[in-house]
């Protein structure tokens, strides 16, 4: 389909309202629903599913150390929107069509309310998963300011879920953040940023079956799902109307499987001021992004002297990342467009501040536990691609027990083809390095060759991370500190179709 671009304004989520609210604590009741909304001015309108009515969901804005209590009430239908594959782990015929579990990204949470992909329940939870343990979900949000997602973590369909639109912003604030003097109040946009591909009715395109179809049975898996529509915010290539002043953008890839490099076309220079986990040290003048799935920036845009002008967010990452087809310029290298037209509504005193947050380096010396982990590729009975942690199945006995308090560094050995942006709950991390080695020697020996030089993170990475891209014949190390929670959570690529089969594995954290 071949839509007109920069016809529909960008829309901003709403902030959540709590049911109720007191000094201890703060509570919500979240619905997910299915319903039609318009996408496209040229696009009748598109059945999809959202919280409260509307997708991307609305927005939670919580205070550091706030109590949140949340009640995630799913009233979706029996029948998907989009084909199951039955043959995946956890989705096969016998469980109901449609199940969730809401997962609160990058979050530090109990394990009960980390929304583990088996603690999935049905319409008025009627149905549960076998590790449901309770309907109301607990956020203690200590982490300091910082912006995360919600969006449903269920074992066998994720990918569905999230594509059909049950995805949300998540936002914790602090003071230290309200004393920096950073753009905020309507100069403070989330943009959660999707691709999608419409059928002429304007419903919601998913392959039925791969390229290659391998059984009459719903065999729809794919290894990587590429939508030819950019939507952001719920629309698709929206354009925004922004004053001559400086805005803070969180950028969040909210896409299944696509990778984006973001620049704008104006050349100027983007104020990287936080990554996954929160701030940084530093704000540092960039002029591209790079954003693999589940991955966020924030950015501060400064408008100032543009008044007029038309500046488009352009994106160059080849689809599959970083060796796969160039992205067509005209459809999918076009994200949103900025249009300086408003006028200035009052002096802009925000500031880009020269100094943040400190961010303490966590030392390999503290580490207690160096873990090995492959990526691995596979080809199953039917003779599709299989992506694997370890080259374990999902329901293989735990291997990680990482102990609470303990710090650990993984060693990610990617001996796949693929690109993986690699997620841990619980916890956020810190990028160490990352380093070629000689794959076919490690998978006839063991033997772990490096190649190359050991490479720091890129500047955009220097912060607390909680997904990090595992590049192919690449050892990516990473380190952190297990707590303050223990039990159950679990680790996976961000690429939907792979963490729905089945790159994803449970980790336990002991005491
Ligand atoms: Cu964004 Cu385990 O998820
Ligand atoms: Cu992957």
């Amino acid at each position: 389909m071949n839509l007109s671009k920069f016809v529909d304004e960008l829309p901003v989520p709403s902030v959540l309202k709590p049911r109720q609210k007191d000094r201890f604590h703060t509570y919500y009741e979240v619905n997910m629903t299915q319903f039609q909304q318009s996408l496209h001015r040229d696009l009748p309108e598109t059945t999809v599913w959202g919280f409260e009515g509307v997708y991307p969901g609305p927005t939670f804005e919580v205070e550091s150390g706030e109590k949140v209590f949340v009640k995630w009430i799913s009233n979706l239908p029996d029948k998907h929107l989009l084909p199951v594959d039955h043959t995946v782990h956890g989705a096969h015929l016998g469980v109901p069509e449609v199940r969730t579990v809401i997962h609160l990204h990058g979050a530090s949470v109990e394990s009960e309310s980390d929304g583990y992909p088996e603690a999935w329940f049905t319409k008025g939870f009627e149905q549960v998963g076998p590790h449901f343990s309770k309907e109301i979900y607990r956020y203690d949000n200590f982490m300091p300011a910082c912006t995360l997602w919600y969006h449903d973590h269920v074992i066998g369909i994720t990918r569905l879920n999230v594509y059909a639109g049950l995805a949300g912003f998540y936002l914790i604030r602090d003071q230290r953040e309200r004393e920096l003097n950073l753009p905020s109040g309507k100069f403070d946009i989330p943009l959660i940023i999707q691709d999608k591909s419409f059928h002429p009715d304007g419903s919601l395109s998913y392959p039925k079956q791969p390229k290659n179809p391998v059984h009459e049975l719903d065999t729809s898996i794919i290894p990587e799902f590429s939508g030819d529509a950019i939507v952001v915010n719920g629309k698709v290539w929206p354009y925004f109307n922004v004053e001559p002043r400086k805005y803070r953008f969180r950028l969040l890839n909210g896409s299944n499987t696509r990778f984006y490099r973001l620049k704008l076309d104006s050349e100027q220079l983007l104020y990287h001021i936080a990554t996954d986990s929160g701030l940084i040290e530093h704000p540092i003048g960039i002029k591209e992004i790079l954003l693999a799935p589940a991955e966020r920036v924030e950015v501060i845009i400064d408008f100032t002297n543009f008044e007029g002008k038309r500046i488009v967010m352009t994106n160059d990452a080849p689809f599959p990342f970083p060796d796969g087809e160039p992205v067509d310029s005209n459809t999918v290298g076009k994200v949103m467009e900025f249009r300086v037209v408003l006028p200035l509504s009052g002096k802009d005193t925000s500031e880009i501040p020269s100094f943040m947050v400190p961010f303490p380096k966590r030392r390999v010396q503290t580490a207690s536990k160096f873990r090995f982990l492959t990526l691995t590729r596979r080809i199953d009975s039917y003779g599709r691609e299989l992506m694997l942690l370890n080259d374990q199945d999902w329901d293989a006995p735990i291997t990680e027990n990482p102990k609470l308090g303990q710090t650990e560094v993984w060693y990610l050995l990617n001996l796949t083809n693929d690109t993986h942006p690699i997620h841990l709950h619980l916890i956020d991390f810190q990028v160490i390095d990352r380093r070629a080695f000689d794959v076919e020697k490690y998978k006839q020996t063991g033997i772990l060759d490096y190649t190359g030089l050991a490479m720091p993170p890129t500047p955009q990475e220097r912060g607390r991370k909680d997904t990090v891209i595992a590049y192919s014949n690449q050892v990516t190390r990473i380190i952190m500190k297990f707590g303050p929670y223990t039990g159950l959570y679990v680790w996976h690529c961000h690429i939907l179709e792979h963490e729905d089969y089945v790159m994803m594995r449970p980790f336990r954290v002991l005491l």
